[in-house]
C-alpha cells in the first residue's frame, strides 16, 4: 500500500491520455484552442502500461482515463482492454466529453469498462453550444442513451455550476434521476480558463437547499471506491445525485490520487505545478525500480491540500486539458 507523509492513502491514478480535445469548453481551453503536446512526446500506450504494471504493483488500484477527450485517440479501445488485463486494477474507468460516445460504447463496453463519467454542462441545445463553442449537444444525448443501453454502469454526469449560466437548470438535471439510471453530479467551478471568475461559483450549499426544495434528499453512505462525491437519492429515483465541492469543501484530507500528464509527467494535485518526470526514465533505458522511485518521489511531494480560497492561491501553469480534471 501507498502513503504519502499525510498518511493518506494513494490508490488512484488519473490518465489524461491526450490533451486534445473535440469541445472548446469556456472554462477550460480557448476559442482558439492551445499548444498541444506534440506526438513524440505524448506517451505511447506501451509506455503508459509499463507504468501501470509498475504503479499497480505498489498499491494503485483504481486507474481513470481523462482528456482532452480520451476517446479522440487513436487506438483507446485496444489501450482500455490491455489494461482491464492488469490484476491488480479493481476499478477502471473514464470521464468522457460524450461526443463520441454513441459509436464506442458497445466497444468499451467489450473491452472491459465497466462504468464511465460524462461531462455534460446544460440540457439546453443551444447553451451547449454556448460554452463548449461547438455543436454536438444531441450527439452526448446520444452517446449516453447508447451507453445506458449496453449497460456502463454506473454513468455519472458531471455538471459544473456556473452562476449565470446553468444555474437556472440544476432542477432540470436533478429531474432526470428520478427515471434515469444515472448519477447526477453538480461541480463546483474551480479557477481554471481564461473566464473564471469567483462570483460564479455556485456553492455546493446553495445547490443543496435548492435541491431540497424539490423533494426529500436522502444520504447514501459512501463506500471505500467513492470519489469526492457525496451521495443523495430523491425518494424513488432510480438514479442518484452527488455533490462535489473542491471550492467550499475542499476534500484534501481523504486525497488518494496522483495523475498522468500526456507527456509523462506525475502531478501530485490538480493544483500544484510541481511534476514528477517519468517519460525521461522510460526513454532513457530507465529501469522498472526507477520508476518505482520516482512513484515515491511524488507521494513524498504531494501537498497537504489545494489553496484555492486563500491568499496563497494561484492558478495552475498547465490548463485542465492536459491534466484531465
Ligand atoms: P468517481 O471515482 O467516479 O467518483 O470519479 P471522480 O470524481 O474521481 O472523477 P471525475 O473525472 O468525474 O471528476 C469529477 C470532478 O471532481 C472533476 O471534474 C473535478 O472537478 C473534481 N476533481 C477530481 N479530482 C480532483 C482533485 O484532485 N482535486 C480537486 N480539487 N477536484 C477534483
Ligand atoms: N471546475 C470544475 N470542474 C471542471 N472540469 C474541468 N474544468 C473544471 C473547472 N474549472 C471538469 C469537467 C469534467 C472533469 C474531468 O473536469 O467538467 O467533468
Ligand atoms: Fe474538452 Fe473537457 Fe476541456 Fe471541455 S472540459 S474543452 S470537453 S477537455
Amino acid at each position: 500500500m501507498l502513503f504519502d507523509p499525510y498518511r493518506r492513502k494513494i490508490n488512484y491514478l488519473r490518465i489524461s491520455v491526450t490533451d486534445r480535445c473535440n469541445l472548446r469548453c469556456r472554462y477550460c481551453m480557448p476559442e482558439q484552442g492551445l499548444p498541444l503536446t506534440p506526438h513524440e512526446e505524448v506517451l505511447t500506450y506501451e509506455e503508459i502500461l509499463r507504468i501501470v504494471r509498475v504503479f499497480t504493483k505498489e498499491g494503485i488500484s483504481k486507474i481513470r482515463l481523462t482528456g482532452g477527450e480520451p476517446l479522440v485517440r487513436k487506438g483507446i479501445v485496444d489501450f482500455l482492454s490491455r489494461l482491464s488485463e492488469i490484476e491488480e486494477i479493481r476499478d477502471l474507468s473514464l470521464t468522457t466529453n460524450g461526443l463520441l460516445l454513441k459509436d464506442y460504447a458497445v466497444d468499451l463496453k467489450r473491452a472491459g469498462l465497466k462504468r464511465i463519467n460524462i461531462s455534460l454542462d446544460t440540457l439546453n441545445r443551444e447553451k451547449f453550444s454556448m460554452i463548449t463553442r461547438r455543436n454536438g449537444y444531441e450527439n452526448v444525448w446520444q452517446g449516453i442513451e447508447e451507453a445506458m443501453k449496453v449497460s456502463l454502469s454506473p454513468i455519472k454526469i458531471n455538471m459544473v455550476a456556473i452562476k449565470g449560466f446553468n444555474d437556472d437548470e440544476i432542477e432540470s438535471f436533478a429531474l432526470l434521476t428520478l427515471h434515469h439510471p444515472l448519477i447526477v453530479r453538480y461541480i463546483e467551478y474551480m479557477p481554471s480558463g481564461e473566464e473564471w471568475k469567483e462570483g460564479n461559483i455556485v456553492t455546493i450549499p446553495e445547490i443543496k437547499s435548492r435541491l431540497e426544495e424539490m423533494g426529500k434528499l436522502t444520504a447514501i453512505p459512501s463506500d471505500e471506491w467513492d470519489g469526492p462525491a457525496r451521495r443523495f437519492r430523491f425518494e424513488g429515483a432510480i438514479g442518484e445525485i452527488g455533490l462535489i465541492g473542491p471550492v467550499s469543501d475542499h476534500f484534501c484530507e481523504a486525497c488518494n490520487r496522483l495523475r498522468l500528464t500526456p507527456d509523462g509527467k506525475i502531478r501530485t494535485c490538480l493544483f500544484s505545478d510541481d511534476e514528477i518526470d517519468v517519460k525521461g526514465f522510460l526513454r532513457n533505458g530507465g529501469s522498472d525500480e526507477d520508476l518505482r522511485k520516482q512513484l515515491l518521489v511524488a507521494l513524498n511531494t504531494k501537498p497537504e491540500r489545494h489553496h484555492i480560497n486563500t491568499h496563497q492561491f494561484k492558478k495552475c501553469q498547465r490548463n485542465m486539458s492536459a491534466i484531465g480534471g
